[in-house]
């Protein structure tokens, strides 16, 4: 497929099912730009040491939304990539070779035992019934990865940084001055339930993590939490 062309998308689930809120979307799409957002992925990808890792690898991005981050692993050379998110919308801006598929990442339609790599890149915190729906994400995640593969995961986390960034962006003067400040501030806004919940209970998602991962690295720092795991024998 050229990159110019529309996105693969297998449709996995009814238009009903869909998740998705325009005006969260709208803030997202002008939080950053495609490219802004694909050299913010590019630099998380080296962080986690992509540039070792096999160009072969079976990658999957869970909630991979407009498809950035794929279009960040292609550019880094990786040529088995699929994409998973819950809003047709977003995929369908995506250019790019991978397989995208629109579904519910709490029932991952992927194969079992097939993938090298899956990566969130801010999703997690999206879950509306925590830590049920974390331990059932978490737990299809599992099942779909290698016992020799990672699970690469990058989430907002509550750290002294993460305070101070949103009680400035919630000054309404700074909403004003500064238009990336004010598209944070309403994608807070409008997932600010499962945001907050999501923040609120570090100790029981590790917790959740440890279930069914073995923890190789969980940093936090900058208001986000990085973190490599492997999955457990079970
Ligand atoms: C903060 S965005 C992140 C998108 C992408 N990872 C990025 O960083 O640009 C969260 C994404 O999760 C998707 N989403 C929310 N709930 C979902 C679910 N249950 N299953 C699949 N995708 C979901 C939304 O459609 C949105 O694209």
């Amino acid at each position: 497929m050229s990159d110019s062309a529309s996105p693969d998308i297998i449709r996995h689930v009814a238009a009903g099912q869909l998740c998705c809120d325009p005006v969260w979307e709208a803030a997202y799409k002008r939080f950053e730009t495609p490219e802004q957002e694909i050299a913010k992925f590019i630099k998380r990808l080296r962080r986690f040491g992509f540039e070792t890792l096999n160009r072969d690898s079976r990658i999957v991005e869970i909630f991979c939304g407009r498809g950035n981050g794929l279009v960040a692993l292609q550019r880094m050379g990786f040529r088995n990539l699929e994409g998973v998110d819950l809003s047709d919308s977003l995929l369908e801006e995506y250019r790019g070779p991978a397989q995208l598929h629109l579904a519910d990442c709490l029932d991952l339609p992927l194969e079992s035992d097939r993938y090298d790599v899956v990566i969130v890149q801010g999703g997690l915190h999206h879950l509306p019934d925590m830590p049920t729906d974390l331990d059932r994400s978490l737990a299809g995640v599992h099942r779909i990865l290698k016992p020799s593969g990672k699970f690469y995961v990058i989430e907002p986390w509550k750290t002294p940084f993460l305070v101070f960034a949103h009680a400035v962006t919630e000054l309404s003067l700074m909403r004003k001055l500064y238009a990336k400040g004010d598209a944070l501030a309403i994608m807070t806004e409008r997932e600010r339930v499962t945001y907050e919940q999501w923040l609120g209970m570090p100790d029981v998602i590790r917790e959740t993590f440890q279930r069914h991962f073995e923890i190789e690295s969980w940093k936090t720092t900058w208001g986000k939490l990085a973190a490599i795991t492997a999955p457990k024998a079970h």
